[in-house]
């Protein structure tokens, strides 16, 4: 084949080589450029967003998966029958981890902010269904530490959200602050199993109990324990209990795309009773064009992530979850181990694979933070929160830190004394600095530290127009 078209392969149709202004394996060759800068999860040097099992045979039958089903469209599953086989499988074992009843149903989403959103879309309309559409808006009430997806969904939903506080030390939410909040028009109470930032559990039989005996509904959004909780009991941790085994538990939120180690896209709604999932489906056959019927808030959308999700699934099973629930483990305790060596303590009880760790000084942790990044380790940095937590540095832990974790201690050692250099420049940048490049350029540490001097108000406004400019390029 001739033309600018020439070099891709297999070789793009004679109708389109005319019309394509690059040859094919020049703009792969030009997306590879442009995301040269992206940190490899496979490396081990990410602590945060990524969850890898550190396992190649697994990423390959994951990828190939989700190419076979790319082109297959989730939104009507009479045409496309596969996504359907595939959901029903995965909800399966996604109930099975959660304690599922025989009644007790679920859908696949494309993420734990949807699926969060679906439980209280259910929430909100059980409570229109028992009050009527012109109710006081539904309420409901959340520990501070509850994924900010919890909020988004009620601003969405029309919903209000009542954070109330977490007990400072075991970092789980304070039964009786959130009975005070329970009034006349809450319907719904969410815990955490485990909450991101302290990576603790909450007391759901507690809540579960006190839900019940309002009358509301409780939804544990088990997002990143969902698939990693049951394997880590299995090998003997001891783990709070937080699935529909607790009576009064009605909805659960778990992500695949986190412990589950499949590519980003899938998350699971479960409900305890068909009729909370009912509530969630919205159907229009009213209108001139197809029969929509809608499951979930995305409309069309690929099977890939799910199609992957099914082949990791297939491939590890229960014993491979749990032999990698162990890999988690082992680099826990040896992080955990090697970083009090160096003075660092957790801020939280450890009861999942999340850590939140300071050391006695700030100085000394956000020049840790500094350092630490500087040598190509992706940690999250967390800020203070007065009488709870002073600024701590997060770790999501993966099997395949169980490979880095000595190199990680061993850089660990050294980023203190270098990151004080670092944090000097930035403060002065912090100074005289540019906002925009000195956030885009500096991080979390420069955000952090530009939030300091910011009230909230002005803080989430900056950040609006802030993304604005950044997405403008
Ligand atoms: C506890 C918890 N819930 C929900 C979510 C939202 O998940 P997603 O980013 O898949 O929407 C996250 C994301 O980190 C989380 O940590």
């Amino acid at each position: 084949m001739t033309g600018p078209c020439h070099g891709f392969n297999p070789p793009l149709a004679p109708h389109l080589s005319g019309c394509c202004l690059l040859a094919g394996d020049s703009i792969l060759a030009e997306l590879s450029l442009l995301s040269q800068g992206d940190p490899d999860p496979s490396t081990g040097r990410l602590f945060t967003y990524i969850y890898e099992a550190g396992d190649d045979g697994l990423r390959r039958l994951a990828e190939e998966a989700y190419r076979m089903l790319l082109h297959t469209n989730m939104l009507d599953p009479t045409v496309f029958k596969s996504a359907l086989a595939l959901e029903r499988e995965l909800v399966g074992y996604a109930l099975r981890l959660a304690g599922g009843v025989d009644e007790a149903v679920g859908t696949a989403t494309y993420g734990g902010t949807e699926s969060i959103a679906l439980a209280l879309l259910a929430a909100r309309e059980e409570y229109y269904s028992r009050h009527g559409r012109s109710a006081p808006a539904p309420k409901v009430v959340a520990p501070v530490t509850v994924h900010p997806s919890v909020g988004k969904a009620a601003w969405l939903l029309g919903m209000r959200l009542a954070r109330v506080p977490v007990e400072p030390g075991s970092m789980k939410a304070r039964l009786e602050a959130v009975a005070e909040a329970i009034d006349g028009s809450t319907i719904l109470l969410v815990a955490s199993a485990p909450n991101f930032p302290y990576g603790t559990i909450d007391p759901v039989r507690d809540m579960a109990e006190l839900a019940s005996d309002r009358g509301i509904l409780l939804h544990v959004d088990a997002c990143i324990g969902g698939f990693i909780l049951p394997h880590m009991e299995a090998l003997g941790e001891p783990v709070e209990p937080w699935g529909f085994q607790v009576e009064g538990v009605t909805s659960i939120s778990m992500d695949m795309h986190k412990y589950g180690y499949t590519p980003k896209g899938v998350s699971f709604i479960l409900f305890r009773e068909s009729r909370l999932k009912e509530h969630t489906i919205y159907v229009d056959l009213s209108w001139p064009g197809y029969p929509f019927i809608n499951t979930t808030l995305l409309s069309s959308r690929s099977a890939a992530p799910l199609a992957a999700a099914w082949a990791v699934y297939k491939y590890l099973g229960d014993e491979g979850y749990r032999r990698l629930a162990g890999m988690v483990l082992d680099a826990r305790s040896r992080i955990l181990g090697g970083l009090a060596g160096l003075g660092f303590r957790s801020i939280a009880p450890v009861e999942s694979p999340l850590l939140a760790l300071t050391l006695p000084s700030q100085e000394d942790l956000l020049a840790y933070y500094a350092g630490i990044t500087a040598r190509g380790w992706v940690l999250g940095l967390q800020t203070p929160v007065k009488g709870l937590a002073p600024y701590n540095i997060h770790l999501t832990l993966s099997p395949v830190h169980q490979r880095v974790a000595e190199d990680f201690i061993e850089d660990s050692r050294a980023a203190i004394e270098e990151g004080r250099m670092i944090l000097a420049r930035l403060e002065e940048e912090l100074a005289s600095g540019d906002v925009l490049q000195l956030v885009t350029s500096g991080g979390s540490l420069a955000i952090a530290r530009l939030l300091e001097t910011l009230d909230p108000g002005e803080a989430e406004a900056l950040a609006r127009s802030l993304v604005v400019e950044v997405y403008r390029g």
